[in-house]
């Protein structure tokens, strides 16, 4: 198969990972509204095209929380990434290193925090939960401080969990329940079966045999319902900040009211997202509210977007109503599912390239001259 869009890895992604993993990743809460909304939303963006520019010597460069990427994209957390592909943490890790962008290691993660930095040579995220055993939860800060982990994203926006049908129906667990259709299914991908046989770790790494009470999956089921903190607030953070002084950034903020708290608490960076359609079913697509939270704090925190970014077009959309940088959740996991570490670089070029383009399309050498003026009536759209 020639692979020439997002959309091929995902097909391939769909014949090659167990349904009930894929269809973890490709879906979003109660009726799915916010979940397609998050990528037809881009749609009504227009861009400017201009010609008989010079647009010969181009760069994607640009920063993030004061460090330089091949491009203002970045590999969001994404929880059990190593049930897409055998080490898929270390897979997309590796791949985001060689390729020059950040990658961020969810608290969810098959393989540990220790792990992907043994299996890496550069600094990467961690995002934090915020779980009601803090001992865990400091401990959890620390083993991120001594791996050299840059920056903590923490998120907010799972405080409770939004359904996704399909995980029930499924019976996504840890442990995954063996029903005869899972069964059926895992039989019929036997390169995901083989890849899965030669790795160690097949559970939590960052939390089995570290938090209290939890030392094989079958205690992780229940220790995981209890343990997500629906007592944070705003407080927790200077909690947080207090055990950790390198990069703060914030994660699951889509309203204006929220992102000025954060800028107020100092934040390094805010993540304008929704999750990808994974909790709040009927809150807005992060790209519609993003010119609104960049007016009202972007001069004083650093505006970073996600949810629903599958193509390079998307990515220039959000630079353009001004987010300084972008992470793509699915978009690289469907590569990952699809052919590993060679399937996340896939997607990183895949969207360099659409990126490229639709920028010198627009008349655009230099991803951190572009803005507003590249949309067509902008205020129109708003
Ligand atoms: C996520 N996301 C997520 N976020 C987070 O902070 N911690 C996590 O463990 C997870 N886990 C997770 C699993 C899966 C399968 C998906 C698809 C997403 C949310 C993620 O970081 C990001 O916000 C979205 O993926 C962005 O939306 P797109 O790019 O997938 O549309």
């Amino acid at each position: 198969m020639t692979i020439t869009c997002n959309a091929d890895l995902q097909a391939l992604a769909r014949r090659r990972v167990p349904r009930m993993f894929y269809d973890y990743a490709d879906s979003g809460a109660y009726t799915e509204g916010t979940y397609r909304d998050n990528t037809s939303a881009f749609e009504k963006y227009k861009l400017r095209q201009r010609v008989a520019v010079n647009i010969d010597n181009r760069t994607l460069k640009s920063e993030m929380i004061g460090r330089e990427v091949a491009m203002p994209v970045a590999l969001a957390p994404v929880g059990l990434t190593g049930m897409q592909h055998a080490d898929g943490e270390i897979a997309a890790a590796r791949a985001a290193e060689k390729f020059g962008v950040p990658f961020t290691l969810s608290t969810m993660s098959i393989c540990s925090i220790e792990e992907v930095a043994k299996a890496t040579t550069k600094p990467f995220w961690f995002q934090l939960y915020v779980m009601r055993d803090r001992g865990f939860i400091e401990a959890l800060i620390k083993r991120a401080y001594d791996a050299n982990c840059e920056a903590l994203v923490l998120t907010l926006d799972l405080q409770i969990l939004g359904q996704r049908h399909k995980d029930v129906k499924n019976g996504l667990s840890a442990p995954p329940k063996p029903t005869i259709a899972n069964m059926i299914n895992l039989a019929m991908k036997p390169r995901w079966c083989m890849g899965m046989l030669g790795t160690q770790n097949r559970t939590f790494g960052n939390i089995v045999g570290h938090a209290k009470g939890v030392d094989d999956m079958s205690s992780l089921s229940s220790w995981t319902q209890s343990q997500f903190d629906q007592s944070l607030d705003w407080s927790s953070i200077d909690w947080i900040k207090a055990r950790w002084d390198r990069k703060l950034i914030l994660k699951g903020i889509n309203d204006v009211e929220d992102a000025k708290i954060a800028a107020d608490m100092g934040a390094d960076a805010i993540i304008v997202s929704n999750h990808g359609g994974r909790q709040l079913d009927g809150a807005a697509a992060p790209i519609d509210m993003l010119a609104r939270i960049i007016d009202a704090v972007g001069d004083r925190v650093e505006v970073h977007m996600d949810s629903g970014i599958r193509t390079g077009q998307d990515v220039f959309k959000a630079i353009a109503l001004g987010a300084k940088s972008t992470y793509i959740g699915r978009a690289y996991i469907y590569g990952l599912g699809a052919m590993g570490e060679a399937g996340v670089t896939k997607a990183l070029e895949l969207v360099q390239s659409e990126l490229d383009t639709t920028m010198a399309l627009c008349g655009e050498t230099d991803i951190t001259k572009v803005g507003r003026h590249n949309l067509l009536d902008f205020e129109e759209v708003r």
